[in-house]
């Protein structure tokens, strides 16, 4: 599909949007699964062949049906709603859009978003997103195929400082964190944590602790659980990357 005009009426309907997305996820409490969903719409991205990626392509069921994507046909459908409001409004952009203001409106970074996005018509095949049950060198595969580094890798994982596994979503369950709705950099804090001491047993999944025993992954775990200003402006810098794979900007 042809790229949408950005021109000031669409960047209007951007600043609407933004807000209504507010809105929602400040009602519906909803903010983890509408991140989740911008990151398993961009990270089906191959930089080799130039395909999948932040393209909206996650509405059609073929891709929602993924057995990693179950569960986020909620969020499709929340984002519907305000796709109602702005027809206008790619989903590519509305998705991207809705994941940056999850981010924010639980107490995280700004993330600079630039719009323009067009939306595919056809879906990615199915494994392109990463398995929980692997480990370092499965993670470093999937996230080099899309152009990204060891630091984007961790920056990124925490994005577990929201939300929860469900077991019937993804055989996983209970939140990373003791506060699932805020974002900070508890999520590394608690990966460094040992277990047998804690009471309130928080979920570790085989790839997050990949990040504690890979020494190239554990500087920066150690780096961002003792300063959360520079996971903050990591992560925002990380988020803004897979949210633009493969796009160029209008
Ligand atoms: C949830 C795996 C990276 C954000 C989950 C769940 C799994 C998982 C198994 C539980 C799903 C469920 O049962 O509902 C992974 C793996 C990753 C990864 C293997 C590889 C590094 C990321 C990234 C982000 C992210 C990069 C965002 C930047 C989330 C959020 C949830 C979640 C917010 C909670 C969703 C909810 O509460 O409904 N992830 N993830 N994940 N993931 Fe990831």
């Amino acid at each position: 599909m042809a790229p949408p005009k950005v021109d000031a009426a669409y960047l209007k309907e951007i600043e609407k949007a933004r807000r209504d997305l507010r809105a929602l996820i400040f009602k519906e409490k909803c903010a983890p699964i509408m991140l989740r969903l911008a990151w398993h719409d961009a990270g089906t991205y191959d930089a080799e062949t130039k395909t999948g990626g932040p393209d909206g392509s996650i509405r059609f069921m073929d891709e929602l049906n993924h057995t990693a994507n179950k569960g986020l046909k909620i969020a499709v459908d929340f984002c519907e709603t305000v796709k109602a409001r702005h027809p206008k409004i790619t989903y590519a952009d509305l998705y991207q859009l809705a994941g940056v203001v999850a981010v924010e409106i639980t107490g995280g970074p700004s993330i600079d978003f630039v719009p323009g996005r067009k939306d595919a018509n056809v879906v990615p095949e199915e494994g392109r997103l990463p398995d929980a049950n692997q480990g370092a060198s499965h993670l470093r595969d999937v996230f080099y195929r899309m152009g990204l580094t060891d630091k984007d890798i961790v920056a990124l994982s925490g994005g577990h400082t929201l939300g929860r596994a469900h077991k019937d979503r993804s055989n996983f369950e209970g939140p990373w964190t003791k506060d699932p709705l805020k974002f900070d950099n508890s999520y590394f804090v608690e990966l460094l944590k040992n277990d047998s001491r804690s009471k309130e047993q928080l979920l570790k999944l085989p790839t997050d602790k990949a990040l504690v025993e890979d020494p190239r992954f554990s500087q920066y775990v150690k780096a961002y659980a003792k300063d959360e200003d520079k996971f903050f402006e990591d992560y925002a810098a990380s988020h803004k990357k897979l949210s633009e794979l493969g796009f160029t900007k209008p």
